[in-house]
C-alpha cells in the first residue's frame, strides 16, 4: 500500500474527533473521502501529513511508519498536501511561488517546473501574475502545481472545488484527470461534489462523526446512494 491509516485516532484537547480511522490506497490508485461538513476529513488529512498527532494509530507510507515525523519530512519522503483554502504566497508570481517550492524541496531540479507546467497549461500565460489576483480556479491550479514540484508519490487534497464555479470546477477535474496519467502517483482526494469525487475515484470511503461507515470501489456506488449517505 503507498498509504496505510491504521486505527487512527485524533483529538483536539480532550474533544475526540477521529475515532479508530482505517484507510488503505494501493499505488497508483485513487480514494476519495465523502462526508458532510464537520465530520472529521480535514482533521484526517492534518493527521495523515502529520500536520496534528494522533492520539493512537499509525500512519505507514509505502510500508514505513511515519506517524512520528514532521510534516516537512513526509513531504520529502514523497507526500504532498493541497490544504483546504488553497494560498501560497499572495505576494508572489506564479512563477515565484513555483520556485520557492523548488528550493526547498530535497531534489531541487529546476527542471520540475516545466514538467509540472506541462501538467497545468493554463498556468503558463499567468507566470509574471501576482498569485493574489488569481481567481479561485488558477488559485487551486497554483496550489496542485505547487504539491506537485516536490515530486510526490501521493497527492492529497482537501476539497478542491470548494468555492469555485461550477463553469470552473471542470478544469480542476481535468487538471486532476490529467495528474491520473501521471505514473506511480496516488491520490487522497476530500470532497463533497459526490459526482466529481466518483468519477475521478477508483475507491471511497465515507466519514460520519469521525468514523469511516462505508467504503468501496466508486464503481459501485451510485450517486443517489451517496446523496443518502452524506444525507443530514
Ligand atoms: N482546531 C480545532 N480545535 C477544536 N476543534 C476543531 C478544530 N478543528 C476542527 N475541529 C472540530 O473537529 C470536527 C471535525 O472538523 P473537520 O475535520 O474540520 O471536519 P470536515 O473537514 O469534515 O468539515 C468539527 O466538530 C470541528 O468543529
Ligand atoms: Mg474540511
Amino acid at each position: 500500500m503507498i498509504l496505510s491509516v491504521e486505527g487512527l485516532h485524533v483529538a483536539y484537547g480532550r474533544a475526540p474527533v477521529l475515532h479508530d480511522v482505517s484507510l488503505e490506497v494501493p499505488p497508483g490508485e485513487f480514494l476519495c473521502i465523502l462526508g458532510r461538513n464537520g465530520v472529521g476529513k480535514t482533521t484526517l488529512l492534518n493527521a495523515v501529513m502529520g500536520v496534528l498527532q494522533p492520539s493512537a494509530g499509525r500512519v505507514l507510507l509505502d510500508g514505513d511508519d511515519v506517524t512520528a515525523q514532521a510534516p516537512h519530512a513526509r513531504v520529502a519522503a514523497g507526500m504532498a498536501y493541497v490544504p483546504q483554502g488553497r494560498d501560497g504566497f499572495p505576494q508572489l508570481t506564479v512563477a515565484e511561488n513555483l520556485d520557492v517550492v523548488v528550493e526547498a524541496s530535497r531534489h531541487r531540479d529546476r527542471g520540475v517546473v516545466a514538467e509540472v507546467l506541462d501538467l497545468f497549461p493554463r498556468l503558463v500565460p499567468l507566470l509574471r501574475r501576482r498569485a493574489g489576483n488569481l481567481s479561485g480556479g488558477q488559485k487551486q491550479q497554483l496550489a496542485m502545481a505547487r504539491a506537485m514540484v516536490t515530486r510526490p508519490r501521493l497527492l492529497v487534497l482537501d476539497e478542491p472545488t470548494e468555492g469555485i464555479q461550477p463553469s470552473i470546477i471542470d478544469e480542476i477535474e481535468d487538471a486532476l484527470a490529467n495528474l491520473r496519467q501521471v505514473g506511480s502517483l496516488s491520490f487522497v482526494l476530500v470532497e463533497q461534489y459526490v459526482e466529481f469525487a466518483l468519477r475521478l475515484a477508483d475507491t471511497y470511503a465515507v466519514m460520519d462523526a469521525g468514523r469511516v461507515v462505508d467504503a468501496g470501489l466508486s464503481s459501485a456506488l451510485q450517486t443517489d446512494d451517496a446523496s443518502r449517505l452524506l444525507a443530514v
